[in-house]
């Protein structure tokens, strides 16, 4: 572990199931945008501080819908053939979170006066943020607030506002302004990208409409209120000013010393992407009238009841570890926030909560954020691999511009083009298309959804394994094995290389696994069979072809290091001592020209080490071992994705400090903001890294031969946790703690698993078991 990661000192308070900042620094802004983000997977928020400032604060007020981006064209210093020409960003949509509050001519922010008592909380159980304070003015005038929020996630077209504030010493006349400002642009966009083609006032009902440039994609947000005094009943309607781009409710109301004010704001968008043509516009205004008139109490128990059902299901307990049980709680709170559920979008890299890589989907998603919903909420799952295969036919074409046949899928998009122009560490990373596949792999596994597989994976399989077909090649020199040359493997920082043992075996997996599908379908579904072939064109030698490959695949092995070489020339290279490396120097690749990096036994992230992760089973503990051994002290973890399956690999292989202290660096990765970089987004994959971590590092979990395995231990620091998994229909609860574990079957009638080299079996009638840890 690289010493600049040890020793980090939690930045919010430590709490079982909140978030707390307990005194505001607007140096931090930025950071404590990211962290109090809120979303429900279709809208996601920054944390803004609503009021603003009057002086300089570093932050970025963000408002997304997820899949909803802009195209603009590639810039290229020199471009080269199938380069890709237009790039994607998830847009900066209209701001509907700013507020302007005035008591007399006095304006409300917390940069200026003074502040006592505050607090603001991520209430994770109920998914709203709150925030408390008490201000006096620089003249003196003393206010109570009270501030809550949240985005339904029942209700996904709406989020609801609520601001409570009491004058302490002085009545008077208090002025507050609400807006859709639709004047809204991205960092990383050269053009504003939304243009107005409606705004105005039905009912109440405040809305704008507008559309991006060019994709076309339109946008429509409505947004009503309710502002009382406490013990009316009466509301106060504002006075509305319809502005270019902008749509204002404005009120000024006298309130008198210790009189509450509540308003109620709420907001509903709804969005036509490139899938859908939808009347947007009567659909948000619709859908604003319907949570005003249920009201904010209302749409908050809704909200609340959805929360109740995924922590019943998912949560994972930790016990004598607060730092870690707030950390995953954290985590797994954000991944449901962020993640699409409608086959369409997707989970990016940063979910909802920044503008960091311009809020693109990676293979972040099927190699480590997929298993967390897989074995937890399996049709969130199906949404995820649903996407690839309502991509599939720009995945086809990505292939033909690179005069290939079958699919290939893009390492950056979001509407399923490439975007990326950074070849060597995105199309160069091949190994996208197994990963892919093996998501597809494990769900038909953990669901048995054979109407998805007979539908659409199969699909998605065979047209992916055309280009493995294609894009590696027997060679003499090799004694005629399969090699694949110029790729780039998870490691970034190793990029054109031959033969990486990552994607050798992954497509190796790939490979066989097209074949025995093909097997399948002739034999149960042959009908189906035929009906693909044509529409596929697909031939009998083809599927020859491919069990050739995958029978000669090259797979690095070095007898005399006793590790799997990440790829050919790795080996060779100059080792490097990265200790020495100044924390000012990294992350590498910001700070080292691509060359320097290439040229040294240094590498980003796991590559070696996840896929003894994910093909657990091919590799014996020794060589989990001893390439533990070798790639640890190379590896800068200058990636987020790294740190999770080094804690899984150094628990599998007894390395107990290993595993716990990666583990720390993963769960808390954001909340202590280990790379300095959470101001541009949360890290989703490394946040689904840590629910890996306890389950398939401490718990030991892995699947194979259609079995569960266990072989759980609990770290020396906690005293026991828990967890649940989904698996073929039945639920398990696993708890473990120093000494046994204790497994019970929830839901379902029968289940075998293994716990360390002991099978057992569970039913309805026996459903718990209690066994001593090895
Ligand atoms: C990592 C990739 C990852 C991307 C998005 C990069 O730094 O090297 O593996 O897909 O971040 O999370």
């Amino acid at each position: 572990m690289r010493s600049f990661h040890k020793n980090k000192q939690p930045i919010y308070h430590l709490d079982e199931w909140n978030i707390i900042e307990k005194e505001f620094q607007k140096n931090n802004n930025d950071r404590s945008e990211t962290i109090f983000s809120l979303g429900n997977g279709y809208i996601g928020m920054r944390g803004t501080i609503e009021e603003g400032f009057q002086s300089d604060v570093a932050g970025c007020k963000g408002s997304y819908i997820n899949g909803f981006y802009e195209s603009e064209e590639i810039i290229y210093g020199e471009y080269q053939y199938a380069f890709p020409l237009w790039g994607q960003t998830m847009l900066n949509i209209m701001d509907t979170q700013s507020i302007e509050l005035f008591f007399d001519d006095e304006r409300f922010t917390m940069d200026r006066g003074h502040l006592e008592t505050y607090s603001r909380v991520l209430h994770m159980k109920d998914g709203k943020v709150s925030r408390q304070f008490i201000w006096q003015s620089p003249t003196g005038k003393k206010a109570e607030f009270n501030i809550e929020k949240f985005i339904s996630l029942k209700d996904i077209h709406i989020t609801a506002f609520q601001l409570s504030v009491r004058p302490l010493n002085f009545s008077g006349i208090v002025r507050i302004i609400t807006s859709i400002n639709g004047d809204v642009r991205n960092e990383n966009l050269r053009d504003q990208a939304l243009v107005t083609k409606e705004k105005g006032i039905v009912d109440n009902a405040m809305y704008l409409l507008q559309q991006t440039k060019k994709t076309k994609f339109d946008i429509a947000c409505g947004m009503m209120h309710c502002l009382k005094k406490e013990g009316l009943e009466s509301y106060f309607n504002p006075q509305y000013f319809i502005e270019e781009k902008e749509v204002k409710a404005c009120w000024e109301i006298k309130v008198e010393k210790d009189q509450l004010l509540i308003l109620e704001k709420f907001t509903a968008f709804d969005v036509n992407r490139k899938y859908e043509t939808k009347k947007v516009l009567e659909n948000a205004i619709k859908e604003v009238k319907r949570a005003c008139k249920m009201g904010y109490k209302e749409l908050l128990l809704r909200h609340t009841e959805f929360l109740k059902e995924f922590w019943e299901k998912t949560d994972v307990i930790i016990k004598g570890d607060l730092a870690l049980q707030q950390g995953i709680r954290f985590n797994m709170l954000q991944l449901l926030q962020s993640v699409g559920r409608d086959g369409y979008t997707n989970i990016a890299a940063k979910g909802l909560t920044g503008e960091g890589y311009e809020g693109h989907y990676f293979w972040d998603t099927e190699t480590y954020i997929l298993p967390f919903f897989l074995y937890n909420n399996p049709e969130i799952a199906k949404s995820l691999v649903m996407y690839r295969y309502n991509t599939l036919n720009n995945a086809r074409e990505r292939a033909r511009e690179l005069d290939h046949p079958g699919a290939l899928y893009p390492w950056r998009t979001i509407g399923g083009e490439e975007t990326s122009a950074y070849f060597e560490a995105s199309t160069a990373q091949y190994h996208i298309n197994a990963d892919v596949v093996y998501a597809i792999k494990k769900y038909v596994e953990a669901t048995e959804d054979k109407e998805f597989l007979v539908n659409y994976g199969v699909e998605v399989v065979w047209e992916t394994a055309r280009l493995w077909a294609d894009r590696g090649g027997f060679i003499p020199m090799r004694g005629n094995k399969f090699c694949i040359h110029e790729v780039t493997g998870p490691d970034e920082y190793k990029a054109g290389v031959d033969n990486n043992c990552y994607t050798n075996y992954m497509a190796q997996m790939h490979l066989y696994y097209a074949v025995e599908l093909a097997e399948w379908f002739k034999k149960e579904a042959s009908e189906k069979y035929l009906e693909l072939k044509r529409k596929l064109e697909l031939q009998e030698e083809e599927i020859l072809v491919w069990k050739k490959a995958a029978d000669n695949m090259y797979l690095p092995y070095n007898e005399e290091l006793g590790i799997n070489p990440q790829d050919d020339s790795f080996i060779y290279k100059e080792p490097y001592d990265i200790e020495g490396i100044q924390v000012e120097r990294l992350p590498l690749v910001f700070n080292w020209h691509p060359l320097n990096i290439w040229r040294y036994q240094i590498c980003k992230q796991a590559d070696v080490l996840l896929l003894m992760l994910l093909l657990s089973e091919k590799f014996s503990v020794e060589l989990k071992k001893a390439n533990f051994d070798y790639y640890e002290p190379k590896t800068t973890h200058d990636s987020s994705l790294s740190a999770c399956i080094f804690s899984v690999i150094a628990s599998e292989v007894g390395y107990k400090n290993y595993a716990y202290n990666y583990f720390m660096q993963t769960a808390r990765m954001d909340l202590d903001d280990y790379n300095n970089n959470v101001h541009k987004g949360l890290h989703t994959a490394s946040m689904a890294g840590a629910w890996m971590c306890v389950v398939n590092g401490f718990a030991g979990m892995r699947v194979f031969d259609e079995m569960l395995h266990f072989k759980p231990y609990t770290p020396e620091k906690w005293d026991a946790y828990k967890f649940s998994i989904l698996y073929k229909g039945r639920r398990l609860t696993i708890e473990v703690n120093q000494k046994e574990t204790t497994y019970t079957l929830q839901e379902g009638n029968k289940l075998s698993f293994y716990h360390y080299d002991q099978e057992i079996q569970l039913c309805s009638e026996n459903n718990r078991i209690i066994v001593g840890n090895n």
